[in-house]
C-alpha cells in the first residue's frame, strides 16, 4: 500500500476506524437527502463469485474475500444504514453457491439492497433470487434519496429459452468472457416501462441513485461490459438533473459521463478483470464518450479489488484505495463535465498499460 494514503488515514477520512485487514468493499458517502446538512452512508459490496468445488468445498480466495467485506462493515462506526451487493453472489447461480454466499453475508449487522448478476440469473432464471434475496428488479426511497435498482442482464428470449439443452449449459456461455455464443445484457422493454413509471413521481431535479450490475453504458460488447439497450435507458434518465448511476461487473476502475449521467464501478472481492485493451484480440468498442482511464499497471494482480469511498455532498469523489498500486481519486466537481483522475487524466501523464496475454 502506498505510503501517501494508508489504509488507515484512508478509513479516517471516510470517517471509520478499525484496525482489520484491507478488504475490497466501497462506502458511499451521500448529503443530498431532503433535510439540510443530513447525510448518511451506505456500504457497496460487489462481485463476489462464490465457487462450489465440491459438497462443502468452495474456493477459499472468493470466500475470503467476501467474509472480510463483511467485518469491515461491521466494523464501522458510524454504521452504514446499508449495504449494496453488486450482484454475481454466485459463480454458476447454483444453490449451494448461494446459500454459502448467503451463510457469510447473513453476519452483516445492516441489512442488504440486493442487486442481481449475470451468475446469479441464467441457471435458475432468478427464482433462487426472488426467494431469498430480493425482486428482480425495484425502487426504494431513503433519506430523500430515490434509489432505483435494474437488473440489467436479461437478454433475448430465443437466446434465453430456446438456445441451449440445459440451464447448466445456458450458465455456462453466459458466464464466458469473449465467446461468440454469448449474447448483450439489456434492461428490456418491460423494465424501461417500470422505470419510466417508477421516475414519473420522482422530481426533475431530486437526487437519484440507480444501482445496475452491468454499466448501463457500452464498452466491450464480447465482454458483456454493454447493455446493449443503454441508450433507451439513459434516455429515460436523461430529464433528471441528479443521477448517479453506481454498477459492479467489470472488477475494476471505472468511470464514465453521458450527459447528465454520472457512472462509477465499484471494485470485486473475488478477481480483478484487465482493461479491455490490454487483454482482448478482439477490436475495442470503447465509444468516444467513456472518459480515458488510466490505472498504472492495469493488471496488477489484485488491482481491480481494494477500497472505493465515493462522497456525494459536492460533486462526486471516488478514492480508489487499491492494494498493490498507487491510490486513484477519481472527481467530478460541480460545473465539471466528466469525472477524471486527479493525478492521471492528462494523456502526457497516462503509463502506459501493459500488455497481457
Ligand atoms: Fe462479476
Ligand atoms: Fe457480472
Amino acid at each position: 500500500m502506498s505510503k501517501k494514503m494508508t489504509r488507515r488515514t484512508f478509513l479516517k477520512a471516510a470517517g471509520v476506524f478499525t484496525a482489520a485487514a484491507a478488504v475490497p468493499m466501497g462506502l458511499v458517502e451521500v448529503a443530498r437527502g431532503q433535510k439540510p446538512g443530513e447525510k448518511f452512508t451506505f456500504a457497496y459490496i460487489s462481485d463476489a463469485h462464490i465457487t462450489q468445488i465440491k459438497g462443502s468445498e468452495f474456493v477459499r480466495n472468493f470466500d475470503n474475500g467476501l467474509k472480510k467485506a463483511v467485518l469491515e462493515v461491521n466494523f464501522m462506526d458510524p454504521q452504514p444504514d446499508f449495504v449494496v451487493f453488486g450482484g454475481d453472489l454466485a459463480q454458476i447461480g447454483k444453490k449451494e453457491e448461494f446459500e454459502h454466499g448467503l451463510e457469510i453475508m447473513k453476519d452483516l449487522t445492516v441489512p442488504v439492497k440486493w442487486v442481481m448478476g449475470e451468475h446469479d440469473y441464467y441457471l435458475d432464471l432468478g427464482k433462487y433470487w426472488q426467494e431469498k434475496m430480493s425482486p428482480l428488479y425495484y425502487s426504494f426511497d431513503h433519506k430523500g434519496i430515490h434509489f432505483v435498482v435494474l437488473n440489467s442482464i436479461l437478454t433475448d428470449d430465443d437466446w434465453t429459452y430456446k438456445r441451449w439443452p440445459t440451464p447448466e449449459e445456458r450458465m455456462l456461455q453466459m458466464a464466458r468472457l469473449d465467446n461468440p455464443n454469448g449474447s448483450p445484457f439489456m434492461v428490456k422493454d418491460e423494465q424501461r416501462a417500470w422505470l419510466k413509471k417508477d421516475l414519473a413521481k420522482v422530481k426533475q431535479e431530486a437526487p437519484i441513485i440507480v444501482l445496475s450490475h452491468s454499466p448501463l453504458y457500452k464498452i466491450f460488447k464480447p465482454w458483456n461490459f454493454w447493455t446493449d439497450d443503454a441508450e433507451q435507458v439513459q434516455a429515460i434518465l436523461k430529464p433528471y438533473m441528479n443521477v448517479e448511476i453506481l454498477h459492479g461487473h467489470v472488477h475494476q476502475v471505472l468511470y464514465n459521463q453521458i450527459g447528465n449521467l454520472t457512472f462509477n464501478a465499484f471494485m470485486a472481492t473475488a478477481w480483478p478483470w484487465p482493461y479491455v485493451t490490454t487483454y482482448s484480440q478482439l477490436p475495442n468498442k470503447m465509444p468516444a464518450l467513456t472518459v480515458p482511464m488510466n490505472r498504472a499497471d492495469p493488471f496488477k494482480e489484485r488491482d481491480g479489488t481494494g477500497w472505493g469511498h465515493i462522497q456525494l455532498p459536492t460533486g462526486i469523489v471516488h478514492h480508489y484505495e487499491l492494494w498493490e498500486n498507487q491510490p486513484r481519486t477519481v472527481r467530478k466537481a460541480p460545473g465539471m463535465k466528466q469525472p477524471e483522475d486527479t493525478q492521471y487524466q492528462d494523456p502526457a501523464k497516462r503509463i502506459p498499460p501493459q500488455k497481457h496475454y
